[in-house]
């Protein structure tokens, strides 16, 4: 969080752990600042959090800690936001399977994975088992 400075236009990139529920919080405010200081509108705002806190709880909860990095990218005329969640936890065996609506291997709702999907414009997983796992969402203005 000490790239952020409040008040200061965002690094364009940077990176912050993911080890407990309070790194989880920070997340949330890192985003909010960063899309804040991209001009996305309070419901665009909105969407990129709720999609990088259902991913970086998945990143503490499933991936045994790790990391979101951060980059504010820019498409021809297009700014955005990309951000990875990666961990070096256990990976994921059936990707497919994980991205469906209500399916979980722990106690949750199931809809992290398939609800940030939707709440984004780009969205990719890579994960191998033994190895971890790493899901990339951007959001463009
Ligand atoms: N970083 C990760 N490492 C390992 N498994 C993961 C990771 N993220 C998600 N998963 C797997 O995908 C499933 C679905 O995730 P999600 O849609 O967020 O639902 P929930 O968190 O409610 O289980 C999880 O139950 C877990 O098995
Ligand atoms: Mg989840």
């Amino acid at each position: 969080m000490a790239d952020i400075l409040p008040g200061n236009a965002p690094a364009p990139v940077g990176s912050m752990p993911l080890n407990d529920e309070r790194d989880i919080v920070q997340c949330r405010a890192a985003v909010r600042q960063l899309t804040a200081g991209l001009k996305f509108s309070l419901v665009e705002q909105t969407k990129m959090i709720t999609a990088a806190s259902e991913l970086a709880r998945n990143t503490v909860i499933y991936g045994g800690g790790g990391r979101m990095r951060w980059e504010v990218v820019q498409q021809g005329v297009r700014a955005g936001l990309r951000l990875h969640f990666e961990d070096e936890g256990p990976g994921i065996p059936d990707i497919e399977q994980a991205l469906t609506d209500g399916w979980t291997s722990g106690s949750g709702l199931g809809m992290g994975l398939s609800g940030s999907r939707r709440l984004v414009n780009d969205f990719s997983i890579d994960s191998k088992v033994g190895e971890g796992t790493r899901v990339t969402i951007a959001r463009w203005k």
